[in-house]
């Protein structure tokens, strides 16, 4: 293959073809990263193709593309956005890859300036954020407008999304009138592996990383969906000014700290390539614990006349760097597969490997996802590695990307000993012998004991105590295992009955290791303290499928009490559907019946999450842990939520001319927040205009089709803000 050549030795023609080749892949990269979120591609890898590009266009610059990756930011923004044209384009960096690369960053900057090599020169090193970038606009001290990169020069219109974010402040004091911050939007690794958790209840999208979990979350078109999702901000840099922020990097960083924004601790001012290398290494040795991801090291210019004069090439400053990190891989002996039995029977394989070092870390377990992708093929059967299967024995690479849990990328089947046997998948559960099936259309094998596997149970029971469900101080996933093991709990309702049924139930706990007679006074004062509970949470620890904490909520909301709710799941598991003789016509029957549509209409709750509460309020076993348990509690009635009854609730608002009370962006955050969606333009769809002084052609429009029009009082009054 023409990759292997080296670039020295490509005719032109091999250069010709090559180019062509790499500006197709790379754009191809480009858009699955940037516009999709779903990377094709490791990041090492783009870099590695993106350089090699780069370098067969410095030996042939004639044979340059003008579709070619070094001349392209990103991915043309996609189409659901309004669309923001930067003022300053956003750029991207050069990388560099190894020491010779950053020696060689500095000799060609001070080559520029003309700088003797012994000449003072400082750098700012700071980590690199594997987010995306946002650029933030402040007009007068308020946020006006938040922007992707885009392409570089046009981006996307996230505004409502952005003010969702706790470290953007929406007003600030002291800055200059206008002032663009950039930055970088980015999720915790703790936040990201709860955030997938909770996706995968309620059956939603799940995120190869981080990464993607932030984009595909601040690049939501409803809000709504954006503050659910934990996004955090670094500010380290800056758009349009309308006068200086500092003189310096360091200063300029430092006043944004003072102004309200999250600066990245690990900025430190450096005076040589010796001492960049230095915070490189430091960084890099924290890199495993910092909880949330860095690809790499950013190098600056500190004085910024210097970076107005060195100014930039096509799509890179001339004063930045970002030094990689080599990707986080490694190869080791696989020892095992073990199957692990999740709390909805899901039989998760995971690999025992020869520990390891991955990018800082030692590795012994690594997830293999589901049989599928051990035997070699996707969900769909489409061969994944080319077909090749993972088997006990294999010497196999281990692949941390962000996400806390390593993956097994690759097999190295040169390395296959004699006598390695394709990996056989239990089908029945390894903890309690019962038949483990695949539904179709599911990726994963569970085992059918329900309430009579063990594994089930006590899984079942640590989600029921877990923080967003009963929340019971004194009693975590280590407390329900040992009093499972002891036969004190099989289900939650013995957690509420454990008192009671010992009698003297303090001696007995009080006499056990480690339980001294105050901590075991507390656990009993904590769960007497959780038999008032909230419905939301209620709902989300019976750790029903697809039913998480998002869909405990909006279930809580609708139903108000969990009578009405059980009565109306009843009903749709009910009479009609039990007559019919197979499967099939069971559901189907069911699926006619309107407490069934009424299930299934609520706004966020899918057919899926039905099923799943339908069969496990019919199961009778389940059924009677469900009803034991309630007989113990006292569920909470939720409220009507504010936004619900709000005369504008799902209407389609436009604001035209100028408002006097509020700003635009303002009056769209608030409509918003009572259930408005707001645009820009008038059409059939638009229930409301509000038009205030100088409205032109739009509030001409809204007369034209018979729209109701309010000023900007007539509105504020009828959201009962006046
Ligand atoms: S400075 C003109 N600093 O990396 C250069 N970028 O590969 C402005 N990034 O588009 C960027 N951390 O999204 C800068 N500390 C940091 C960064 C950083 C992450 C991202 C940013 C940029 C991309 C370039």
């Amino acid at each position: 293959m023409s990759e292997t050549i080296d670039v020295a030795d490509l005719t032109p023609a091999q250069a010709r073809d090559e180019l062509a080749r790499l500006a197709l892949l790379l754009q191809e990269a480009n858009r699955a990263y940037h516009a999709d979120d779903a990377p094709v591609m490791s990041d090492a890898d783009f870099d590695a193709l993106k350089r090699r590009n780069g370098e067969i266009e410095a030996r042939f610059p004639d044979l340059i593309r003008p579709d070619s990756a070094s001349a392209q930011v990103g991915a043309a923004p996609s189409d659901g956005f309004a669309k923001v044209t930067h003022a300053v384009r956003m750029l991207s960096l050069g990388n560099a890859f190894d020491s010779a690369d950053v020696r060689e960053f500095d000799s060609s900057i001070r080559k520029y300036l003309g700088l003797a090599e012994d000449a003072p020169l400082a750098y700012t090193a700071e980590p690199k954020i594997d987010g995306l970038s946002l650029s933030l606009r402040y007009e007068d001290g308020r946020l006006v407008q938040a922007a992707t990169r885009g392409d570089g020069t046009t981006g996307e219109n996230v505004t409502a999304n952005a003010r969702t974010v706790a470290d953007i402040p929406q007003q600030i004091a002291g800055a200059p009138d206008v002032m663009e911050v950039r930055g970088e939007v980015y999720m915790s690794h703790a936040d990201f592996a709860s955030l997938n958790v909770r996706q995968a209840e309620v059956g939603g999208k799940t995120f190869a990383n981080p990464r993607n979990a932030a984009a595909g979350s601040l690049r939501q078109l409803d809000a709504s969906i954006t503050r659910a999702r934990p996004l955090r901000f670094f500010a380290y840099a800056w758009g349009a000014v309308s006068e200086p922020l500092a003189e310096t990097q360091t200063a300029a960083i430092e006043r944004l700290a003072a102004l309200g924004f999250a600066t990245n601790p690990l900025t430190r001012r450096c005076n040589s390539a010796d001492e960049l290398l230095a915070q490189y290494r430091h960084i890099e040795a924290q890199r495993a614990t910092l909880g949330y991801d860095i690809d790499g090291v950013v190098y600056k210019v500190d004085d910024l006349d210097y970076q107005r004069r060195l100014g930039f090439r096509s799509t890179t400053p001339r004063w930045a760097i970002a030094h990689k990190f080599p990707a986080e891989l490694a190869w080791t002996q696989l020892e095992a597969i073990d199957i692990q039995v999740g709390r909805t029977g899901a039989l998760s394989p995971v690999a025992r490997l020869a520990p390891v070092t991955v990018g800082g870390v030692v590795v012994s377990n690594a997830t293999l996802h589901n049989e599928d992708y051990i035997a070699g093929r996707d969900s769909s059967g489409a061969p994944i590695r080319e077909g090749r299967d993972i088997r006990v024995g294999d010497r196999v690479q281990v692949y941390r990307a962000g996400d806390v849990i390593p993956k097994i990328a690759d097999v190295d089947l040169s390395a296959r000993p004699a006598g390695a046997v394709p990996f056989d998948f239990p089908t029945h559960c390894p903890v309690c012998g019962s038949e483990a099936i695949r539904e179709e259309g599911d990726s994963v094998r569970r085992c059918t004991g329900g309430m009579i596997c063990a594994a089930q149970v006590v899984e079942k029971m640590k989600h029921f105590v877990s923080r967003a469900a009963f929340d019971i101080e004194g009693l975590g996933a280590k407390q329900v295992e040992q009093f499972h093991a002891d036969g004190w709990i099989s289900e939650p309702a013995d957690i509420f009955t454990l008192q009671a049924r010992f009698g003297d139930g303090m001696q007995q706990l009080k006499n056990r290791e480690g339980w001294g007679e105050k901590s075991a006074t507390n656990l009993f004062a904590a769960i007497e303290e959780r038999r008032r509970i909230p419905l939301d949470r209620f709902l989300f620890a019976l750790g029903i499928r697809h039913l998480g904490e998002v869909a405990g909520k909006t279930l809580a909301r609708h139903f108000q009490n969990w009578e009405t709710l059980r009565d109306t799941v009843d009903r749709a598991g009910g009479e009609p559907a039990a007559e019919a003789a197979d499967g099939k016509a069971r559901k189907a029957a069911m699926e006619e019946s309107p407490a069934w549509s009424e299930l299934v209409s609520v706004d966020g709750i899918g057919d899926a999450l039905v099923q799943a509460l339908v069969a496990a309020m019919r199961q009778p076993a389940e059924r009677d842990v469900i009803d034991r348990l309630v007989a113990q509690l006292e569920i909470e009635e939720v409220a009507a939520p504010a936004g619900e009854g709000s005369p504008v609730a799902g209407k389609t608002v436009v604001f035209t001319g100028t408002l006097e009370k509020m700003t635009r962006a303002e009056a769209k955050a608030r409509a918003e927040a009572l259930g408005a969606k707001v645009s820009g333009s008038v059409s059939k769809k638009t229930d409301i205009v509000v038009a205030g002084p100088g409205a032109g052609s739009k509030a001409k429009k809204a007369a034209e089709l018979g729209i109701e029009t309010l000023d900007e009082d007539g509105w504020l009054t009828l959201i009962g803000q006046a």
